[in-house]
Parts: structure tokens; sequence; C-alpha cells
């Protein structure tokens, strides 16, 4: 039932402090991803509403795609409930969708039963080894945004390897300058870290640093592209 997850602004609020709780004592404990799933386990419950849980594909990944010539095979990266992934197949790519929360991932497959995406409980940090440079489109949208220090790190390079030879990595994130405080999960991205993918053999296409409006007003970004050299 979709409504156990549907969402008003009020409680988006409520969701984002409750997770901002359980990100702080998850990584008190040194543990950077437990918190997803205590997450997601949470709101399957009805006790908290998963805060960027919108239950629609992202429009800023929608208009990023939009009349590009798109072929292969794609991964959309931290899926969680599988709206982005889902709009991803719906424009002929063969799909796969990970995220390192099996509740997320049951609720994909069950909000999804007829889907032609691929869901899979896997860990970005460590994935399987058959997804190295298997993908000609891979996509991320929010999730380096919740991941922090070295946790994040790992993540930028675990990333650049999904993508194959002459395949393309998109990147929808939240956007700081270099001078401004983080603030409270999710932390923005600075540019030297969003251009911190050619340390992991990708070349940089674009970077937008945009202004999307969302509900709670509006919202600078990053838009970025980058690509991975063909084979040799
Ligand atoms: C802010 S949410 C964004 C979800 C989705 N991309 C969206 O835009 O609605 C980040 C997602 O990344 C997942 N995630 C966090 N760390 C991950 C990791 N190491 N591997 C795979 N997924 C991860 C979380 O469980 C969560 O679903």
């Amino acid at each position: 039932m979709e409504s156990s997850w549907a969402t008003t602004n009020a409680a988006t609020d409520a969701g984002r402090w409750f997770a901002r709780r359980l990100a702080a004592e998850s990584l008190a404990r040194g543990d950077a991803t437990g918190w997803f799933e205590m997450l997601y386990a949470a709101a399957e419950q009805g006790v908290v509403t998963v805060p960027w849980a919108g239950l629609a594909p992202s429009p800023r990944l929608v208009s990023a795609l939009a009349g590009l010539p798109l072929g292969g095979r794609a991964v959309v990266v931290g899926c969680g409930l599988g709206d982005d992934a889902e709009h991803v197949a719906s424009l002929g790519l063969t799909t796969l969708a990970f995220d390192v929360s099996p509740t997320a991932i049951a609720e994909a497959r069950r909000r999804f039963p007829h889907s032609a995406v691929e869901y899979v409980a896997a860990d970005l940090l460590s994935p399987p080894r058959s997804w190295a440079g298997a993908f000609d489109l891979v996509i991320e949208v929010f999730t380096l945004q919740v991941l922090t220090g070295a946790t994040r790190r790992a993540a930028f390079a675990r990333l650049a390897q999904l993508v194959a030879p002459g395949g393309r990595l998109l990147v929808i994130a939240k956007a700081r300058d270099e001078d401004e405080w983080p603030g409270m999960m999710p932390w923005p991205l600075t540019r030297i870290e969003i251009e911190s993918f050619h340390k992991y053999g990708l070349t940089k296409e674009s970077i937008a640093d945009v202004i999307d409006d969302d509900d709670d007003g509006p919202v600078r970004r990053w838009r970025a592209w980058f690509a991975a050299p063909p084979a040799a």
C-alpha cells in the first residue's frame, strides 16, 4: 500500500530529524551506512517517513536524460524505492538498481511487481566484482551527499569503477561553496569534490550549478556528467 510511504511537509521534516539522529548515532558507532536500513525499516512499520521518498522520479534526473540518445546497460545507485530506476528503464535501458537497504529494495520490488528493473540489495562500497566497468550509464542521485568522511571518498572511487569503457556517469547532488559550512545531513558537495572523479579515470563533460525549486524552497545542486575513456 503506497500510503504508508507517502508524505506531507510536516512528516518530511520529522523524518529528516529522525534520519539525522539515526545518522549521528550510526556514525558515532563507526557504522557509516547502517542507519539507512534502520530508517527504511522504521518507515515500513509506519513509525516515520523517509524524508527523500517523493514516490516519483527526480525532476532533475528526468530533465537531464530527456532527449538523449540512450542505450545499453544502466545502473541506478542508492535507488531507494525505485522511482528513478523505473524512469531509466522506461527510456529503453537495461536497468539494474541497487540500495544498501534490503527493506528499500523489497519495497521497490513490491511497488513495481512487473518491473523490467533488476533490483538488488548491495553496498556501493563493496559491489559485486562483475559490476566493474559493466554499465554504459551510471546514475547517482543524492547518495554521495548522505555519506561522509572516508566513506564518501571511497564512494567516489567505487562509482567511477562501475562505468564501462566509453560509458557515462551522471551525478545529481546538493552543492555548496568550498568555504560554506556543510551543515547537517545531507551534506552538500563542493566543486572540488565533484571534480575529483578525474582522480578515478573519468573525464568531466559538464558540471552545471543549478537551482531547483523543491517543496522546501530553492535548492542549489550540481548536475554533472563524466565519461570513461573508450576501450583501447
Ligand atoms: C538520499 S537517499 C536517495 C534515494 C534516491 N536516489 C532518491 O533520489 O530518492 C540515498 C540512498 O542511498 C542509499 N545508500 C546509502 N549508502 C549506500 C551504499 N553504500 N550503497 C548503496 N546504497 C546506499 C540509501 O539507502 C538511500 O536509499
